[in-house]
Order: C-alpha cells, then structure tokens, then sequence
C-alpha cells in the first residue's frame, strides 16, 4: 500500500519517555466497561491510518465534525442500522441520528475534566421543549468511549505504529444483546483487508470519492463508511499536522482541553513527576464506566435526564456494569 512500507509492525517505533514510575511494570488497568463486559458482549477490531496518532484521536473529541462530515443527505432504514455508527435512532427517540445530525448542525459544547480525562457533551437544541444530549469520553492519552447506538459504545484507542502510522483500536460493547459478531466482522472486512489490516480504500484511490455521490447523497461523497470520512479528515491534515498554521475554534473546545493536559503531562515527565492521570494502582480501579449516552431529554432537565438514560441502560444490561457515580 502506497505510505506504508513493509510490514508496519517493523516500522521503526516511536521512542517514548519511560514512565518514572511504572518502568518496567505494567500500568494498572482501569476497570473500563469494554474490560468488565463478557466476551459475548464485545467486539474488537482495528485499521491502519497512516498518519500521526494524535490528530487521529482528535476527531473523536470534536463533535461537531459529525455534522458535515459524516452528513447523509437522506435517512436510511434503521432496520439496517446495526453494527453501523450514527445510523440508528437516539435513545428515546423515533428521530434518526443522520437526521439530528444534518438539521442541528451547531451544537453547543461542554466539556469537564474528569478522573480519567475529559467528558464532552454535544448539546443540539431540537425545539424549545426539547435537547438532544450526546456525551462522549475522553481517556486520556489516546482514547475516546463515545456512543454508537442505543445498545453499544465504542471504546477506541491510537496505537502509535511510528510516528505517521497509527493503528485504530476499537472495542464494541453492548448494554443489551449480545453483539453479532459475524456481521460486525464482515461489515468491517468489506473495508480493510487482512493480515495487515490496511484500509482498502485510502489516499491511492482518492478515498472512493464520487462527484455525483457528493452532489446526491453524502457530504464527502466518499461512500456510507464513516471511517473513511474519519480517515480522510486526519490523514489530509498531513501526516503530522503541522499545529502553527491551525486556528482552534470553539468547536474545539474539547481538543483546546485536551492540549491543556498534554502540555501538563509533558511537563510533569520533565520534571520527574509522574503525568496528570497516570493513574496508581489504587486509585484506577475507580475508573469505571465512562458513561455514554445519544438522548432525547427535556430542555429544562437535560442534566439530570442522560444520567437517568444511561443508570437505565446500565441497570437492565445482562452482565451488571457497575452503577457510576451520580456526579
Ligand atoms: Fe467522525
């Protein structure tokens, strides 16, 4: 594949700092719900981008992007929504997530810092009476858990290959059924290619882009693939994104966040101190969760209302995720 030599396991990999701590043992794990979830419950799968793993990551914390870049003209048959990222319906809703995401194209952001990075929640103002709610995650260094439908959440991380390859890391978890693991597999075999787990569609084939498909159906005119648009986005940036020619915006909130705690991670390795959210073994088996959730909430009570949908979801999951904190 054009951008990538050999195999990319031999690429010559990033020199990280050692942690001042952790040297020579495991970090502990937090007890995320991709991690406690049974076997039946999840679904992993990866790809290969071939750029910088940081800008890779960040188009998951802007949830703004979803808008226009992942914008279909038409809705599709929620019927044939499963396994598929903003395909299906909003909890609590009949409306189709294609739909809230090309009519309120303007969220308004919050994000907070948390005990295991960020929290970013994308607010859409369907009518007065009425708020879509989408809360999304931040794992900091290099991971986002962030909602795919009612009944799963991704959790995806950005495994540095070098520093312009990155491999995508998801776990799929669900809440309610068990995941069909076939037809994830198979959707997701129709766009990579194995044992390398290269993108088939990329800058050699101009990411499958389509004029009339543009002008017709989708705002890339790169196919129904979300992740080719994700692709496009960060891997067009350059391979590493050349940061003093960019100008963050507030939809960047998150991003701007999330700088902020790099810039104090770096300083703290500097220092010989150990990085903001490194967690101890003590204190990460606290981390739980995160929460997800894509609902429809009343304007005036939207803050209480996601955490109702999502202690909802978690209580009548299968496999009992622990109840998270009402914070
Ligand atoms: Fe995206």
């Amino acid at each position: 594949m054009p951008g990538l030599q050999g195999n990319p396991g031999r690429v010559r990999p990033s020199r990280g700092a050692r942690h001042p701590r952790h040297s020579g043992a495991a970090p502990p794990f937090p007890a995320l719900d991709c991690f406690t979830a049974p076997d039946s419950h999840t679904f992993a799968f990866k790809g290969l981008i071939s750029c910088n793993w940081l800008q890779a990551l960040e188009v998951g914390i802007d949830p703004a992007h979803a808008s226009f870049l992942h914008r279909f003209f038409e809705d599709g048959d929620a019927a044939e929504a499963y396994g598929k990222q903003f395909r299906a319906t909003s909890d609590g809703s009949d409306l189709p997530m294609t739909y809230v995401l090309r009519e309120y194209a303007r969220p308004r952001i919050e994000v907070e810092n948390t005990e295991y990075g960020l929290r970013v929640t994308a607010l859409r103002t369907i009518n007065e009476a009425t708020t879509h709610v989408r809360v999304t995650n931040l794992v900091f260094p290099q991971a986002f858990v962030i909602p795919m439908s009612a009944e799963m959440t991704i959790t995806q991380w950005h495994m540095p290959v070098d520093d312009t390859h990155t491999y995508w890391v998801a776990i799929f978890t669900s809440f309610a059924r068990p995941v069909d693991r076939a037809q994830m597999r198979a959707q997701r075999l129709e766009s990579y290619s194995l044992p390398d787990y290269l993108p088939k569609l990329g800058r050699h084939n101009d990411y499958g882009f389509d004029p009339d498909e543009q002008a017709t159906e989708t705002y890339t005119g790169m196919g129904e693939d979300i992740n080719v648009h994700d692709q496009w986005a960060v891997e067009s940036q350059g391979a590493i994104q050349d940061r003093t020619r960019e100008n963050l915006a507030s939809s960047d909130k998150a991003i701007a966040a999330n700088r902020r705690l790099l810039l104090r991670a770096m300083a703290a390795m500097e220092e010989g101190r150990a990085p903001a959210l490194m967690q101890d073994a003590e204190a990460t088996p606290r981390i739980i969760g995160p929460a997800t959730i894509d609902t429809m909430a009343p304007t005036a009570e939207w803050e209480s209302r996601w955490r109702e949908a999502v202690s909802r979801r978690r209580g009548a999951a299968p496999w009992a995720p622990p109840a998270l904190a009402a914070e």
